[in-house]
């Protein structure tokens, strides 16, 4: 039970709100307007739940959070954050905040937090962490480019609280995967997971199949049904394809996220739910919100984490790895005795542009392995429409036309080789045939030229970006 609360910010005027707003819960609140007060009150009281502003002039909330945390105290920590701040939200969950109040805050907002947390037997408090090779999706994913190993670690930090996660990226670039993730790294993961893909309901379908509904409430409702907000209480429910919503939808799903509560299609009662919401899309939201068929502040309230999945050829070095562990997979489940890519079929894996991204290849090495190509998967095992070209990242296409000089071809191919290696010249020396020296002279004169302007690091695309700042 929480009884005893402290609200720190040096707003009097909303300071004053919240105090009110607990105490008219029949909270007892204590109230300060700085975080080196705020800590005071903490030491000498015992207090249930603290709720803190993030920016404070002075220590922030986030040094406020970070100290009490150091001290051992695991009472749940509720930080406030406006719109778009999100940069610091995604720190304030890595220091160990519980959950968000975004402004501005109403009192349907902090009781559905209040509710919550009390009937949490506090499990929101801190919780041991699984390790990620225990949980099934943390096995199965694979990954060590920079872009992937920052997505895993926000991913399993975030997973501990109860924060909202918007999820974008590419099909096929590993959206349901972190939805998982995110869940079986929670204290949740002993509950349901449940996903509901928004795109393949027609909307009144969706609604009844989101929130349940009352015998009677429509043609053919001869049962009352359970929703999946129901199903997945105490867990974790999965919006896939989001952006496909009506904005009638997103309304009451707005509604969930904030005051977790709603009613059954056809139903009067207003029922509570604890659940905790990841989603996705591969749609541009911000594009869609311009469009006006996408709610702006179920946007924010969505994107309090936005984890976006790069492309697989925006991070082809973890091609390979990849490449081997579906290898290892189908290999298994097919019995066939494959076991590894010749070296040019690995430099066709990467050089390949993959706008399926990881699920494109993941088919392409199953067919392979279903060929039984022996021990050895080469080449002409491996079905890549459009081979080495696809060019989106600016790149000369290696296209061998009459009318093209060789220095042209050699030029676009060396390019497309460096690239393709992650920039490493050993390796595209190997694939090209040439020593490592021709090819360091050759680089210096692109670089004299202008051509070659890409040192691998500046190269790559912003790994993971939070919120919408980026
Ligand atoms: N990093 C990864 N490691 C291992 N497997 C991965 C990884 N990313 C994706 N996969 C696999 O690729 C396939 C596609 O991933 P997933 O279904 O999560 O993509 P998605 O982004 O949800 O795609 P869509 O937008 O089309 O629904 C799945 O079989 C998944 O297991
Ligand atoms: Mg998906």
């Amino acid at each position: 039970m929480i009884e005893k609360v402290l609200i720190v910010d040096d707003d009097a005027l909303s300071r004053d709100f919240l105090v009110e707003l607990l105490e008219l819960n029949g909270k007892t609140v204590f109230a300060a307007a700085d975080a080196a007060g705020g800590f005071s009150r903490v030491a000498d009281e015992d207090v249930d739940l603290v709720i803190t502003d993030l920016r404070m002039p002075g220590d922030d909330g986030i040094a406020l959070l970070r100290r009490i945390r150091r001290s051992g105290r695991t009472m749940p920590v509720l930080v406030v954050t406006a719109y778009g701040s999100v940069d610091t939200a995604v720190r304030a969950l890595k220091e160990g905040a519980t959950d968000f109040l975004t402004k501005p805050i109403s009192p349907e907002q902090v009781e559905a937090v209040l509710r919550n947390l009390e009937t949490d037997d506090g499990v929101a408090a801190t919780p041991a962490l699984p390790c990620r090779d225990d949980t099934e999706a943390g096995r199965s994913l694979v990954g060590s480019s920079l872009a992937m190993r920052e997505l895993v670690d926000t991913a399993i930090r975030v997973a501990r609280s109860r924060a909202t996660v918007l999820i974008t990226g590419e099909s096929g670039t590993g959206k349901e995967l972190f939805a998982r993730l995110i869940h079986e790294e929670s204290p949740r993961r002993a509950r349901p997971f449940v996903r509901v893909n928004c795109a393949a309901l027609a909307e009144s379908l969706l609604e009844s199949e989101l929130f349940g509904h009352e015998k009677g409430a429509f043609t053919g409702a001869h049962q009352r049904r359970e929703g999946r907000f129901e199903l997945a209480d105490g867990g974790t429910i999965f919006l896939d394809e989001i952006g496909e919503t009506s904005l009638a939808l997103q309304a009451k799903l707005l509604r969930v996220l904030e005051e977790r509560e709603f009613e059954r299609v056809g139903g009067v009662k207003t029922m509570r739910t604890d659940v905790r919401c990841v989603a996705a899309t591969n749609r541009d939201l911000e594009q869609a919100i311009r469009d006006g068929v996408f709610r702006e502040d179920l946007y924010y309230r969505l994107q309090v984490v936005n984890l976006r999945l790069p492309p697989l050829r925006e991070r082809r070095e973890d091609v390979p790895a990849l490449a081997s562990h579906f290898l290892a997979r189908y290999a298994e489940e097919n019995a066939v005795p494959v076991r590894r890519f010749s070296d040019d079929a690995v430099a066709m894996l990467r050089a390949h542009s993959w706008p399926g991204n990881v699920r494109e290849l993941e088919n392409t090495i199953e067919r392979a392995v279903v060929l039984d190509p022996g021990e050895e998967v080469r080449p002409e095992h491996l079905d890549l429409k459009g081979g080495a070209a696809g060019d989106e990242n600016g790149l000369p296409d290696v296209a061998a036309n009459v009318g093209c000089s060789l220095e042209h071809v050699e030029r676009a191919l060396i390019l497309k080789t460096l690239e393709s290696t992650g920039h490493s010249r050993k390796e595209a020396a190997r694939i090209l045939g040439v020593t490592a020296r021709t090819l360091t002279n050759k680089i210096s004169r692109y670089r004299s030229e202008g051509i070659y302007v890409a040192p691998p690091r500046a190269r790559r695309t912003p790994e993971m970006s939070v919120g919408r700042s980026s």
